[in-house]
């Protein structure tokens, strides 16, 4: 694997979640893949888990890491072709990214969108420059459209919890005060559309995401009829996608509490983190038995750490 941008780059996700679950088992069986290799983490945005978890999967498997947050220690970095860089960016991306290809065999990147104009955030003008210049696999540490290392420890949370083969997931749009990026439910729709699972997307109207990640699921704006007997509950906030950023006035009301639980099938209830309490999710689910956010969290580093086991032995 060279790539891991998208659930396009992987051909079987079943089998990616197998191996992620036996690294779980044996997190020390590969130790000998990354003995003298190197992972550069370069982060434009804020990040535990990704950074975290993503550093632990790296050292299980023996790499040495190093970590950039380049919005804050880097050079202020140019991203236009043909740029007269006479203002306030020091480095093109073209030498940033290539540089960085010269210190580390992989590289995981973290740019999130501006939630300003969709076609240059839905462009992942960013990341695929960092792709096209580095000259090294990349991992996607979230990008503008898209989480994958969250969705793959999602499902990876999925197999090992569920009681049946095909269980009803159910993503539910959360309130929130901010805008959010759609990185998260668009990477988790198109995975769960490929994974072994009755999938329903519940959301307000207004918060339609794009078809491009959710061909395949079942919309609704019923929340209560979504709930019904499901089996996990994966609570989300996102901006609309058109009019693109915002966010509308009301719906508080989508918040999940264990009034709404009880019409379920004893759901487990996912978040990626971080949530905001009593806003997004309620202090009674957080700290009730049906929350597996923590659990959740915790297989991050076994999905990072199979995605890397399969860039090295590609390498
Ligand atoms: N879920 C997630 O990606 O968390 P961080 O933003 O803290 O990395």
């Amino acid at each position: 694997m060279k790539l891991f941008s998208s659930v396009h780059d992987v051909t079987d996700i079943n089998a990616l979640a197998k191996e992620a679950l036996e690294l779980k088992r044996n997190p020390y069986s590969h130790t000998h893949l990354g003995k003298n290799k190197t992972l550069a983490l370069v982060f434009m945005n804020p990040s535990l888990r990704t950074r975290m978890s993503t550093q632990k999967a790296a050292m299980n498997l023996g790499m040495n890491v190093m970590v950039l947050n380049i919005d804050k220690e880097g050079w202020a970095l140019e991203l236009k072709d043909g740029a007269v860089m006479n203002g306030t960016t020091v480095e093109h991306i073209r030498e940033a990214a290539a540089v960085m290809g010269e210190y580390a065999d992989i590289i995981g990147v973290r740019s999130f969108p501006g939630l300003k104009d969709r076609e240059l955030d839905y462009s992942e003008d960013i990341f695929n420059k960092f792709v096209k210049y580095c000259g090294v696999p990349v991992v996607s540490l979230e990008s503008a459209t898209r989480h994958p290392l969250q969705s793959l420890a999602d499902l990876v949370t999925i197999e090992e919890l569920k009681t049946k083969a095909y269980p009803k997931v159910v993503l539910t749009w959360a309130p929130h005060v901010k805008a959010l990026p759609q990185a998260v439910p668009n990477s988790f729709a198109e995975w769960m559309c490929r994974a072994d699972a009755d999938f329903i997307i519940a959301h307000p109207e207004g918060y339609a995401l794009s078809t491009e990640f959710t061909r395949g699921a079942a919309i609704t704006h019923n929340q209560e009829a979504a709930l019904a007997d499901a089996d996990f509950i994966y609570v989300k906030n996102w901006s609309a996608y058109e009019p693109y950023g915002k966010v509308m006035p009301g719906n508080e009301d989508w918040m999940l509490t264990n009034e709404k639980l009880r019409a379920t099938n004893n759901a487990k209830v996912m978040h990626c983190l971080p949530v905001r309490r009593n806003l997004e999710l309620s202090d009674e689910i957080l700290d009730g038995p049906n929350a597996v956010v923590v659990h959740e969290a915790g297989n991050r580093v076994w999905a990072a750490q199979a995605v890397l086991k399969r860039m090295l032995e590609g390498s």
